[in-house]
């Protein structure tokens, strides 16, 4: 017995990258260049405020967490994206603590895909390449996806004026991922106007994953909430989704949150008491100090530009490589992702991910991302000097 919306799904890329590499001798000891997993090492913050909390483990949590969480995660919102007086953040009604964005990126799927749309299967939009996840909740809520392609012709996001009346008519959910794993490309405020405004007038709900919003060169990139507030609307179909796996390199305390549309935050918390798992209220303590610190995500800020200062001086002068506004990610044009992976892993034992593994086909054929590498700047200078000079050394 087995849900057959399952066997749609691809293996995850991490797999497919291992069919590709396992029996390969690799041409050193393994730097794996392939996951966006901050290797920097969690904030002393973290460990001390846990340990303050532990006794909390002894009681189970609420399906949206502690007051204490939503208020520490609304203040840092007002502050972020200058919401103030009416603007402000309601903590109780528009915040949902979740165990990581990739639950609620999953779960809003479930939660607003209807068996039927326009009196066919629904579709849910997906930016191409796209974070795994949009695809398998869109597949197992059981929509049809719609590719949005998001290549250098169109800024690395997905062109909004380019979907037709059609997908429209039958989308219910958008994902945009902003800044774009893997591209690191920035949504500007007009960007996002345009797409709360399209999702308004077609009644999609728009999921911005915005987990990479700390992460970034020069600029903060606005959010959807910020843009969002000034509608007179306020959040009606917008829901956006943040982490402390990047901004706080904690991926593995599982913490992130949703906000936006009190009816979307309100039925998740519905479903949530049903199948979801809270966080433990230590967690939440924990959660809620990071999000009132800002000095450790500084350093982190710091430490990126830094790799990326290092990806300048050793890729700088290759054609295919540009220096992304936000992420942690290089997006190099090799030509060809899959044959350069495998050649980078004989040469020097690096490990990235073929950019064709996170896109699918698009109608005519064609993978947007199948010409790419992308390659996670998670480790230490050193290793990321070692890893991009390897690459350099193939590049054209
Ligand atoms: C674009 C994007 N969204 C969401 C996530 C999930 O992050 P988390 O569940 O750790 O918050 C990731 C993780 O790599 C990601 O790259």
């Amino acid at each position: 017995m087995t849900n057959a919306r399952l066997d749609e799904l691809n293996e995850y890329p991490f797999q497919r990258l291992r069919d590709l590499l396992d029996g390969v001798e690799g041409g050193g000891p393994m730097l794996n260049f392939a996951l966006g997993e901050p290797q920097i090492g969690v904030p002393a913050l973290l460990g001390e405020t846990l340990a303050k909390h532990v006794a909390g483990f002894g009681k189970y949590p609420a399906a949206n967490s502690t007051p204490d969480l939503r208020r520490a995660i609304a203040d840092w919102l007002d502050r972020r994206y200058g919401l103030d007086g009416d603007d402000a953040m309601n903590a109780d009604t528009e915040i949902m603590p979740l165990n990581g964005t990739r639950e609620g990126l999953y779960n809003i799927a479930q939660l607003v895909v209807p068996q039927v749309r326009a009196a066919t299967r629904p579709l849910v939009l997906v930016p191409n390449p796209f974070y795994q996840c949009y695809l398998g909740a869109a597949t197992m809520a059981g929509a049809e996806v719609g590719l949005m392609p998001a290549t250098a012709g169109t800024g690395f996001l997905p062109d909004l004026d380019a979907l037709d009346a059609e997908m429209l008519r039958r989308a219910a959910l958008m994902y945009v991922c902003t800044p774009a794993n893997p591209q690191g490309a920035m949504a500007d405020e007009a960007y996002l106007a345009k797409a709360i405004d399209l999702a308004r007038r077609h009644d999609i709900v728009l999921a911005l994953d915005e987990c990479y919003a700390e992460i970034y060169d020069e600029t903060p990139p606005p959010g959807g909430l910020q843009v969002a507030a000034r509608t007179g609307e306020r959040f009606r179909n917008l829901v956006v989704f943040h982490s402390l796996s990047k901004r706080s390199s904690s991926p593995g305390l599982r913490s992130g949150f949703m906000a936006g549309d009190p009816d979307l935050v309100a039925r998740y918390g519905k479903l949530r008491g049903y199948g979801g798992a809270p966080l433990p209220d230590p967690i939440a303590a924990a959660s809620a100090a990071l999000w009132r610190d800002e000095k450790h995500v500084e350093e982190v800020r710091a430490h990126y530009r830094h790799l990326f200062d290092i990806a300048d001086e050793t890729l700088g002068n290759k054609q295919g490589y540009f220096r992304p506004p936000g992420g942690f990610f290089l997006w190099l044009d090799v030509g060809d992702g899959e044959a350069f992976a495998k050649r980078l892993w004989q040469h020097s034992g690096v490990r990235c991910l073929p950019g064709g593994y996170l896109a699918r086909d698009e109608a005519d054929g064609t993978n947007p991302g199948a010409r790419f590498l992308r390659v996670a700047l998670v480790h230490d200078a050193g290793t990321v000097r070692q890893a991009l000079t390897a690459i350099s050394e193939l590049m054209e």
